[in-house]
């Protein structure tokens, strides 16, 4: 078996990626309410993604000898516009960039480089998330200072 904080990591990652996919389905659902039916298929995309996330984490948790598996649900975030939507996402896409940076950084300390490779490959992930967020919201702020 791994080291414990390892297999720390993985769960926490995979309570993080659980509630991010519980999310962006919530995000889906609702902006397919509104009408918006182009945002809400990439809400459940992103979904997807997440979802594949945690498949690759679980995993790595049997790998291991661990029972796969998050404890903790993140309660899901909404709001009365899509920016607020995309803000929620982006807090959410940056504490999954602390976490496997964090849980990178450790494993390559402690030299368990398949671990550190996975942790790496799902933070460029990420950090791809928060770009795509972030020009989602500067095409819509754009939109609205042409419109003004
Ligand atoms: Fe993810
Ligand atoms: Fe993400």
């Amino acid at each position: 078996m791994a080291d414990s904080r390892i297999i720390g990591f993985l769960g926490r990652a995979i309570s993080h990626e659980f509630s991010a996919a519980q999310q962006y389905l919530a995000q889906a659902r609702l902006t397919a309410l509104w009408g918006l039916e182009s945002e809400s298929a990439g809400f459940r995309k992103d979904a997807d993604e997440e979802m594949g996330h945690a498949d690759m984490l679980l995993t790595r948790m049997l790998f291991h000898g661990a029972t796969p598996g998050g404890t903790h649900l993140a309660p899901v975030r909404l709001g009365r516009s899509l920016a607020d939507l995309l803000l929620h996402d982006r807090e959410l896409e940056l504490d999954a960039v602390r976490l496997y940076e964090e849980a990178m950084t450790y494993c390559r300390r402690r030299r368990a480089e398949d671990d550190a490779q996975l942790f790496e490959r799902i933070l460029n992930d990420e950090l791809e998330h928060v770009r795509e967020i972030d020009a989602r919201l500067a095409a819509m702020d754009n939109r609205s200072r042409s419109r003004g």
